[in-house]
């Protein structure tokens, strides 16, 4: 017999970044600030990511586009490359996300897309300790995610490569 089951998580909003706790506030600003260095003719809208980490180190990212699309990268992934590359071993505790579009008020907070979300889901779970995400768009809400693993459920990982 088929077993249904559902998959919940938990997320908190926030209504404005004043509502978050200081270090997350902060980590939030650097993302808008990481987020101005965005190179993004093409699509016109800018993300910026704010990595926060164990050892009390940021490490911030934009995306960076290409007239060849494919070749361009996330922000969240330049962040989080660049964290693994610098500070090897040290764990993720938060990352912030934002953006914003030259063409209209991005008024729904960032959804980081499935590339990104798996490549955090990378980190996470070497880690065995969970990221927080802080996700906001240019204006509005704020939600936060516990875990990466939250939003990409039934996640592909190194258990499968034995
Ligand atoms: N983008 C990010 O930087 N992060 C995401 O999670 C979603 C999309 C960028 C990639 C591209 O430069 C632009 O936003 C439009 O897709």
């Amino acid at each position: 017999m088929p077993v249904e089951k559902s998959l919940s998580f938990d997320i908190t909003i926030y209504n404005s970044l004043d509502e978050l706790k200081e270090l997350d506030k902060s980590l939030m600003i650097q993302s808008i600030e990481a987020r101005e260095n965005a190179y993004a003719p093409y699509s016109k809208f800018n993300v910026g990511a704010a990595v926060y980490l164990e050892n009390d180190e940021v490490v911030i990212g934009s995306n960076q586009e290409n007239a060849s699309y494919p070749s361009g990268l996330c922000a969240e992934r330049v962040a989080v490359f660049q964290a693994g590359a610098r500070f090897p071993g040290i764990k993720i505790k938060t990352i912030a996300i934002t953006a914003a579009s030259e063409n209209y008020e991005v008024a729904t907070p960032a959804a980081p897309c499935g590339n990104c979300r798996q490549a955090i889901f990378e980190y996470e779970f070497r880690q065995k300790e969970p990221i927080k995400l802080l996700l906001m768009g240019e204006v509005g809400q704020i939600v936060q995610c516990n875990s990466i693993a939250d939003i990409l459920p039934l996640g592909f990982s190194s258990t499968f490569l034995k």
